[in-house]
């Protein structure tokens, strides 16, 4: 390679490295610096521009995901959607019967509660907040999350909070804070106060399928709901 060319190649890979910088605070580069006949060359191999295209990249990483016998038995792998630059996220448990028939989380009952929590009480949109589960295929009988599912899938999840890293997390329900914020202290012990996940504020509260089965919690999950308005200066 000629000494222009190179020098015009290292001047690429340093733009295309201060885009991603000045775009994102988290973000990850693949430089391939290979010799060739005694010549350094540099090729920028992944440049991903925005956080949008960082989570498309963990989706296409999950492709038809086998990890873990519930890839067997979904139909549609429900990765989580909504605002890639979302202030705040919304972790469930796992996808449900509706979930998993039409691949978007929380669309069914509990689904609709979630979105009146968002849409009425906090006077935001869905596509506003991000919404994701720790597992992102449904339990078949929607029987609860099992160790070994929750320890292949949630590096997934973890690869997502990361890129969007939002300032607040609201865990929904028992699975979903316990998993994140790995400790077997009951819900009802936890929420009510921020704890910390990887240095984001994180809010456990009750599940909307809970509160569909426990209508009288509502009132701690608005309490709840309302410290993560005050929080965001929502
Ligand atoms: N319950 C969950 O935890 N997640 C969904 O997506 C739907 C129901």
């Amino acid at each position: 390679m000629e000494r222009g060319e190179l020098q015009t190649e290292l001047l690429e890979a340093v733009r295309a490295l201060k885009e991603q910088v000045s775009n994102s605070d988290s973000l990850s580069v693949g430089i391939d610096w290979r010799k060739s006949s005694g010549t350094a060359t540099a090729q920028v191999e992944t440049v991903y521009a925005n956080r949008e295209e960082m989570l498309k990249a963990v989706r296409r990483e999950m492709g038809d995901c086998q990890l873990c016998p519930l890839g067997k038995t979904r139909k549609n792998l429900v990765f989580g959607e909504g605002n890639p630059e979302a202030r705040i996220v919304f972790v469930g448990e796992a996808p449900g019967a509706d979930e998993d028939e039409q691949g978007h989380p929380f669309v069914g009952r509990a689904g609709q509660l979630l979105t009146d929590i968002i849409v009425k009480g906090m006077k935001l949109k869905r596509k506003d907040v991000y919404i994701c589960n720790i597992l992102k295929c449904r339990p078949p009988g929607n029987r609860n999350p099992q160790p070994e599912e929750i320890s292949k899938c949630e590096p997934f999840l973890k690869k997502q909070l990361r890129i969007i890293s939002p300032e607040i997390i609201c865990a929904l329900g028992t699975f979903a804070a316990k998993t994140l914020l790995n400790t077997d202290v009951p819900i009802s012990v936890l929420r009510g106060r921020f704890h910390l996940y990887e240095g984001i504020k994180l809010m456990p509260t009750y599940h909307p399928a809970y509160l569909l089965r426990n209508p009288s919690a509502k009132k701690q999950v608005w309490e709840d709901i309302q410290m993560i308005m005050k929080e965001a200066k929502i």
